[in-house]
């Protein structure tokens, strides 16, 4: 997924913090929009809009940069700091302008930040030391979670299983080959057999059956290592309540999992 990353952080640089956290998250390009930047977005497939909060709206500037561009059918996200405790209806104003240029709002993120203005110089400033490490972490996650809601695989546990092979099922999606049943997805067609997801899962969750699958999902404990490693984003774990209830069943009632874990000291 190709992601970019426009920001304003004029007053303290507390927005360009929550940014950059993001567009590691993302893998993303992170540009002001103070550098006039050449935009382009029709190759991108998800697309951030951050500033501070100034007089009950995002900053200005980006209000109008944002107005500006061609959002038809693009994958958009909001982000801010603010001053006040509570967001309320700060977004407001840019996501009507991300919608009217036609940019679906996946989501928004905002968290406090420090701020030295007005009555604040009374107590040398509000919100000190924010935005904090908290912020920045819950910021990481919210790209993160943006990342896999959006990924290519995140809804193919809905399309018929075509086939079975070695106890995997396999769906197609137009031309390519997905395999798992229903918690670990392997896109056969872009996966490079690399070995990475054999290397990090400590579950033994995949084998190479001349072509890399997973054959234990069953086992799968959602730690995503596997996805995060995947040089191609070919896995996908659907991730649930329900599976992380079988998780901890399977843990505390049978030694399945314990046993998968030491079947083998590969990749640790
Ligand atoms: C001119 C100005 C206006 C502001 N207006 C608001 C506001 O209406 N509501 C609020 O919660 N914070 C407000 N703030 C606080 C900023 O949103 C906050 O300090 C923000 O983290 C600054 O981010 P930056 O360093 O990325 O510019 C204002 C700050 C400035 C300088």
């Amino acid at each position: 997924m190709k992601a970019i990353i426009f920001y304003r952080s004029s007053y303290r640089g507390n927005t360009l913090k929550i940014a950059q956290s993001m567009a590691e998250a993302l893998s993303a390009e992170l540009v002001s929009i103070d550098n006039t930047p050449s935009t382009d977005l029709s190759e991108y497939d998800l697309i951030g809009f951050g500033s501070a909060i100034n007089f009950a709206a995002h900053d200005i500037r980006l209000q109008r940069f944002v107005a500006e561009q061609d959002l038809e059918g693009k994958n958009v996200f909001i982000f801010s700091t603010r001053c006040r405790p509570l967001l309320g209806a700060y977004h407001k104003p840019l996501r009507n302008i991300i919608e009217s240029k036609g940019g679906i709002v996946t989501g928004e993120f905002s968290c406090r930040g420090y701020d030295r203005t007005g009555l604040w110089v009374l107590i040398d400033g509000y919100n000190k030391s924010r935005p904090n490490e908290m912020d920045i972490f819950k910021a990481k996650l919210f790209a993160e979670k943006i990342k896999w809601k959006l990924h290519p695989l995140a809804t193919i546990y809905k399309v018929p299983v075509n086939a079975h092979f070695s106890g995997t099922a396999i769906r197609k999606k137009d031309a390519e080959i997905i395999a798992g049943n229903k918690v670990v997805f392997l896109n056969t067609s872009t996966c490079v057999s690399c070995g990475k997801c054999i290397e990090v899962c400590s579950m033994h969750i995949f084998a190479l059956k001349g072509k890399v699958l997973p054959i234990n999902e069953d086992n799968c404990i959602q730690c995503r290592l596997c996805a995060d490693k995947c040089p191609t984003s070919s896995i996908f774990i659907k991730e649930s309540f329900l599976n992380g209830l079988r998780i901890a069943f399977r843990e505390s009632f049978s030694d399945k999992l314990q046993k998968s874990y030491n079947s083998d000291d590969k990749g640790r």
